[in-house]
């Protein structure tokens, strides 16, 4: 008897993931027979509990929160742009035996702006609030839109400056303290700070969105984060939540893994009318 393919996403917390959804949707659009689960997994149980799944026969991971510098360590192989991200969001068994390891995250956020919402990043100024693995995740797949410059803004300033010292090579970039935007505008606003999830917001000067700009939070929830409010009130054209770019970096791994590209309009619109 064959198995079906396992596939899971680990992390913690764990119990809230939507991607068992996602990918049962994708699954029964594309015809494709597999099983995905969502596993609680810690980072001292991570090893261990990746080395067992692919031992049994699992054909492909998501690693989330707090476990997604491990999936890189972890990886046999890692794509450039997993390898600038310095994190791996997806795990994929490769025919010889092993471990690719892969980030979808930037490239899902790229194609919710430009496909789903028809936002150029190309010739634009773009600020990222936030220097930590968000925002690290995200900078190879931005750059590859060629934008005129990139501003990395963060509570600790010299955080940003390293990081944007990092991918100097890439393009116009430059790090710099909240205290430090007074008087810059952007057409595009990156929230990857984690302090939307508190309902907390770094303090932004007036004037910093450009007019028709656009305002993005790689975070989402029930309702709308503080972010996503910050930017409707301040008259951006689009002001929209990460559940776009959620959807969107699972279906770039679902393709890693089987090969066909899901349509991810319609379980955006289920997950929307969820919340
Ligand atoms: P992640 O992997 O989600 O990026 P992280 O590496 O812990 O998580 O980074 C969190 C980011 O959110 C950091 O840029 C952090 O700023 P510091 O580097 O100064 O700590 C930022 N952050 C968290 N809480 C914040 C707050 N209340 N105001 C502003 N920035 C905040």
């Amino acid at each position: 008897m064959t198995q079906i393919d396992q596939y899971a996403v680990f992390g913690s917390p764990i119990k809230h993931s939507k991607s068992p959804t996602i990918h049962r949707i994708f699954a029964e659009q594309t015809g494709q027979e597999l099983v995905y689960t969502a596993q609680e997994v810690t980072a001292d149980r991570f090893e261990s509990a990746v080395t067992e799944f692919f031992r049994l026969g699992g054909q492909g991971l998501n690693c989330t929160v707090p476990l997604k510098e491990l999936a890189w360590r972890f990886a046999d192989r890692k794509t450039e742009r997993a390898d600038s991200a310095k994190a791996v969001n997806t795990l994929a068994l490769q025919t010889d035996g092993s471990i690719l390891g892969d980030n979808t995250d930037g490239i899902g956020l790229v194609t919710d702006l430009i496909v789903n919402h028809e936002v150029t990043l190309n010739g634009k100024k773009l600020l990222i609030l936030g220097a930590g693995g968000a925002s690290r995740g995200i900078l190879s797949p931005l750059f590859e839109q060629q934008p005129a410059c990139i501003v990395i803004a963060n509570r600790t300033a010299s955080k940003a400056v390293n990081l944007a010292d990092e991918f100097a090579d890439r393009g116009d970039i430059k790090g710099c303290g909240f205290d430090e935007l007074a008087g810059l505008s952007f057409d595009v606003i990156l929230n990857a700070t984690s302090a939307s999830l508190s309902n907390d917001l770094p303090p932004l000067p007036e004037g910093l969105l450009a007019p028709n700009g656009v305002c993005y939070d790689l975070a989402y929830g029930n309702e709308l984060t503080a972010f996503v409010r910050w930017g409707i009130s301040h008259g951006a054209a689009s002001s929209l939540d990460g559940l776009g770019m959620l959807v969107e970096q699972a279906a770039e791994a679902f393709f890693i893994w089987r090969g066909i590209r899901p349509d991810t309009a319609p379980v955006i619109e289920l997950l929307n009318s969820e919340r």
